[in-house]
């Protein structure tokens, strides 16, 4: 099953396995960064979008893809780590992407975890992706449970850059990625839903049998806020791309 379609007005890409799915994200960053050479990406962390940025970085040594022009925000960053803490989003990014790419360290952003004033640094956060032009092209992943960046369950779909708190579920997630569950930090900062829903286009990657449902309910369940993803289908240009099984609890119908 490999197939493009629509569904409740979201193309739809299901593509056979992970590296294929991650792969054509990365095809759509570069034509993005191809069709306007000083773009603004919003980008990702997690597990979900470690390939793509491999793909980007061969893209990039092989020539297919030139950054040097491109500007990036990060959609969040977890409170109290600064951003040379190894499990820092900003760590993450340039170990990732960043450090192996040719784009300007100086032109990448993620929030300041260890900001003195949150409330001020979250304002300057929006205004600073205004001021670069708007966000061209936003690469999401998804939640277990729906979020989208740090947006958890219930986040309003007016949401903007802001302190939040994580759930349970994905403090226990992300705990994968820290030597114990007790180093997980509790808060973070996250671009909004009105943020996200305000770049140009939206591409969310989504691969493996853990994010069927989630998937399932983003397309096909109620657009509501207790699943933050569903809210993507206000927005108009909108691409999610999958793997087989990312794709399972789909209707298809
Ligand atoms: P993951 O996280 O890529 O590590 O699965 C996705 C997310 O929580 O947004």
């Amino acid at each position: 099953m490999i197939q493009t379609v629509q569904i409740n007005g979201i193309e739809t890409i299901v593509k056979a396995d992970g590296e294929q799915a991650s792969h054509a994200v990365a095809d759509l960053i570069a034509a993005q960064v191809h069709r306007k050479a000083d773009s603004v990406l919003g980008l990702a962390t997690g597990g979900t979008p470690v390939q793509t940025y491999r793909r980007l970085i061969e893209m990039n040594r092989s020539g297919a893809v030139d950054f040097s022009g491109v500007t990036s925000f990060n959609l969040d960053e977890y409170i109290g780590l600064g951003g040379d803490h190894p499990q820092s989003f900003r760590v993450f990014m340039n170990e990732q992407l960043f450090d192996h790419i040719n784009i300007d360290p100086a032109r990448t952003f993620v929030p300041d975890g260890c900001a003195a004033d949150v409330a001020a640094h979250c304002a300057k956060y929006e205004s600073m992706i205004e001021s670069a032009g708007g966000i061209d092209l936003q690469l999401l992943g998804l939640g277990h449970n729906g979020h989208i960046a740090f947006n958890e369950p219930g986040s309003p779909r007016d949401s903007r850059t802001r302190q939040v708190d994580l759930t349970p579920e994905t403090i226990e997630k992300n705990a994968r990625f820290f030597d114990s569950i007790d180093e997980v930090p509790c808060h973070a900062i996250t671009m909004g839903i009105a943020t996200i829903l305000d770049a140009r286009q939206i591409v969310l990657l989504a691969t493996g049998a853990g994010k069927a449902d989630a998937v399932a309910k983003m397309l096909e369940g109620p657009v509501d806020e207790s699943h933050p993803a569903s809210l993507l289908r206000n927005h108009d240009h909108v691409t999610v791309v999958l793997d087989q099984d990312a794709a399972g609890g789909l209707r298809l119908d």
